[in-house]
């Protein structure tokens, strides 16, 4: 018990130490700065800076233990990461302060954005259902914070704000991965075609409703090689240093229809503008050529137990209390059985912020920032 309230005092002080700068020195942005541009966030693990502390939900969903947090924060703040996950690579570049969980306690600042983000979440209700924020409910509190800015603004204000604000999504991982490790009867009723029309159409109806609120530049995470992440390799029979082709194929249908969609949304919807990353690309092109990235090691976690540390196990409080954690977690791509280190975050985050149409496209995330 002991342990366990300092423990939470320590999480207290530091996220005041963290918050206070933005606060004291007189640099949080007014709205009325023409350059501001706040940051929403939507999705799962990838992105979630903690918003499962606070919710009723188990150990699966949660990583504020230790070593997650190890590199950057020196203690473990709900990140599935060792460190900084890719948001707050986003936020800095764009010059804001780390952008809060909405769900941490005492959080009413939202003039630069909040993070709704929820490890586990999908898009589809069904996804975690009951453990996790699912995508239409981080919407619900998206309309609640509006709400809010309207008030504390002004209709006038808050529109420019929520106009000239980047909304950022990685969603869709859980809605493949939880079938597929689960046995679940709701995926296995409909065709491979027939899901992702619907995790698509849903995904859609969220950036349509958002859109409804002056929301205009989105920016998405989209998925990566999800057969490949330690987890995954992990349920190969044998020692086959394979990943499971089946998995990627429907996360290509999924990459694939949302590049679509988001075609179709740039022509009907008015002043729309996206940004999109190949994530895909950008995670396989690092496990095949690991070393030109600076990593040692691009198949294995991290942090885990079993083969390629693919056992959800980091950490020890999941059930197995054994597990075997890296020296160098910057050396690896994959910090536990299927999220990335911070070094990998951080190279995506580059990569998002400025990188070439080869890998993401019609705008990087800096021209979005950058359009009034
Ligand atoms: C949290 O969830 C568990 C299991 O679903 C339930 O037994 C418990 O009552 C819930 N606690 C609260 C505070 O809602
Ligand atoms: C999966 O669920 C179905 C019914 O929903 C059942 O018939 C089948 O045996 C289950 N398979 C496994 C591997 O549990
Ligand atoms: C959204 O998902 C639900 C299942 O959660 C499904 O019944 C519905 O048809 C989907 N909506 C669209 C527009 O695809
Ligand atoms: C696979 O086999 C190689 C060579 O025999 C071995 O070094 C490696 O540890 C094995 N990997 C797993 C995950 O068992
Ligand atoms: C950890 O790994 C990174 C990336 O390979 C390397 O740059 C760094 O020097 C290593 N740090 C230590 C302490 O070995």
């Amino acid at each position: 018990m002991a342990s366990s309230s300092s423990f939470h005092l320590c999480i207290l002080f530091l996220y005041a130490s963290l918050l206070i700068p933005t606060v004291c020195h007189g640099k949080t942005m007014q709205p009325d700065d023409h350059d501001h541009v706040a940051l929403f966030i939507f999705g799962d693990s990838v992105f979630d800076a903690g918003n499962n502390n606070y919710i009723n939900t188990t150990m699966n969903y949660r990583s504020n233990f230790w070593p997650y947090g190890e590199t950057f924060f020196k203690y473990p703040t709900g990140r599935f990461s060792d460190g900084r996950l890719i948001p707050d690579f986003i936020a800095e570049y764009a010059k804001l302060p780390l952008i809060p969980p909405y769900k941490q306690p005492a959080n009413h600042q939202f003039i630069n954005g909040v993070n709704f983000a929820s490890a586990g979440a999908g898009v589809l209700v069904e996804t975690h259902k009951g453990m996790v924020i699912d995508l239409k409910t981080q919407l619900s509190y998206f309309k609640d914070v509006e709400r809010l800015l309207r008030q504390q603004l002004g209709d006038e204000e808050a529109k420019k704000l929520f106009k000239r604000a980047v909304y950022l999504f990685s969603i869709g991982n859980n809605d493949y991965l939880f079938p597929f490790l689960s046995n679940s009867s709701f995926f296995q009723s409909y065709s491979q075609e027939k899901y992702v029309e619907m995790v698509i159409g849903n995904l859609t109806a969220v950036i349509k409703e958002l859109h409804m609120k002056g929301g205009r530049k989105f920016g998405f995470f989209s998925l990566p090689p999800l057969g490949c992440i330690p987890a995954m390799r992990a349920l190969k029979p044998g020692n086959s240093s394979g990943c499971v082709e089946e998995i990627n194929a429907i996360v290509k249908l999924h990459n694939y229809a949302l590049s679509e969609v988001l075609q179709k949304q740039e022509r009907q919807l008015e002043g729309f503008m996206y940004s999109s990353f190949d994530s895909y690309t950008s995670f396989s092109e690092r496990m095949e050529n690991p070393s030109r990235y600076g990593f040692e090691e691009a198949k294995s976690g991290c942090c885990g137990s079993g083969p390629y540390r693919g056992d959800n196990s980091c950490g020890g409080k999941r059930g197995v209390k054994e597990y075997q954690l890296c020296g160098n977690a910057s050396a690896y791509m994959f910090f536990d059985s299927g999220h990335p280190t911070e070094m990998a975050n951080q190279q995506f985050a580059k990569l998002m912020w400025s990188g070439t149409t080869d890998i993401v496209w019609p705008y990087n995330l800096k021209a979005l920032f950058g359009f009034t």
